[in-house]
């Protein structure tokens, strides 16, 4: 666990509060007892509802562009440049700019697990970004170079027209953002949990910038959760760098203190067949959860961490009595990908 010095939560705020930010995101969302998944598991779940942000069918990402579109305004860009034009990071920040009147040029190579841009529907994440009026660009090749190449080439030409770019793959804050975000949704949930007198809970979250950003949080603030990344991917598919983002997040508030992987607890146990490939156990959890609680999840990240919820409550993992607070962070648009895959008849 990462040793931060301790912190009062208005400390904490007003740290926070320093930093520009931009109101993009509903929040708080809400943090709901999840009844009869908890009697069917024989532990007591409560889900953080961040599928809930308001943007574009919402997710964890709306809360980043609080302060990743601020650092862009901020620094006088008027056209948002991102990669991996399939993901729900791309749809948000493509939405986010519109909103707060930046272009946004949306570059989509090749695939994105198991959904590839040939030979399945244009839809999902795409179809929302062409919605939005995104300039959306199909590159037909992987290459990290070529892509980079590709990139720069656009960035240029905007600069020769007077316009000024903020590439999100270069831009620190575009993933900064993702933990300071959730350094500051620490503090949310801890007043919702003192509201109805939880203190301990097991967290359980996909790995990534929020992962870090809760650890960060819950450790500057003492609290006693327990906090559990759920890898979706195998690291070289879904390079989740909590260390370098959560590291570049604390040197931007001012921290001295650093995170280590030895900081980061996470599981590979629910990864399946492989970053957005579905698994038996994930097809479960999003079957169980909307049968029980008319709650959707995506076959890419909640689902494989409802998965894990639910197989540590059967092994035991989860201690009767224990609470767990399952983080949704949204992901939606990818479920209509999976139709084949997830159809019980
Ligand atoms: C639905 C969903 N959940 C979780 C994550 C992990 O995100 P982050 O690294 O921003 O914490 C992602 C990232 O793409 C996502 O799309």
């Amino acid at each position: 666990m990462i040793q931060m010095p301790p912190m009062s939560r208005q400390q904490l705020r007003s740290r926070l509060d320093t930093l520009p930010r931009v109101r993009i995101a509903t929040i708080p969302t809400p943090l709901q007892e999840a009844e009869n998944l908890s009697r069917e598991l024989g532990v007591r779940i409560l889900i953080k509802r961040d599928d809930l942000t308001g943007l574009v069918l919402g997710g964890n990402k709306v809360r980043h562009m609080d302060f990743c579109m601020a650092d862009a305004l901020e620094k006088g860009a008027d056209v948002s440049i991102h990669v991996y034009g399939l993901t729900n990071n791309s749809r948000i920040i493509g939405a986010a700019s519109k909103k707060v009147g930046m272009d946004y040029i949306c570059i989509a190579t090749g695939s994105y697990g198991s959904i590839d841009l040939k030979g399945r529907p244009f839809q999902g994440n795409l179809l929302i970004q062409d919605l939005l009026g995104a300039d959306i660009r199909l590159l037909d090749t992987t290459d990290k170079d070529e892509i980079s190449g590709y990139v720069e080439g656009i960035e240029n030409q905007l600069r020769n027209e007077g316009l000024t770019p903020y590439n999100h793959v270069k831009e620190h804050m575009s993933r900064s953002s993702a933990v300071i975000s959730y350094i500051d949704a620490t503090l949310e949930i801890a007043s919702q949990l003192d509201a109805i007198n939880v203190d301990q809970v097991k967290i359980y979250i996909a790995s990534g910038g929020g992962l870090g950003g809760l650890q960060i949080g819950a450790a500057a603030l003492g609290l006693p959760w327990e906090i559990l990344g759920v890898l979706i991917g195998t690291p070289e598919e879904s390079f989740a760098d909590v260390v370098g983002w959560s590291n570049n997040a604390l040197k931007h508030m001012g921290f001295d203190q650093r995170m280590a992987w030895e900081d980061v607890v996470q599981t590979a146990d629910f990864i399946g067949p492989g970053y957005g490939r579905i698994s038996p156990a994930c097809t479960e959890a999003i079957q169980m959860a909307a049968e029980l609680e008319g709650l959707l999840l995506d076959p890419v990240h909640t689902g494989k961490v409802m998965a894990g919820i639910i197989d540590h409550a059967r092994s035991g993992v989860i201690r009767q009595g224990q609470t767990v607070l399952f983080i949704h962070t949204g992901g939606l648009p990818d479920l209509f990908y999976f139709a084949e895959e997830l159809q019980r008849s």
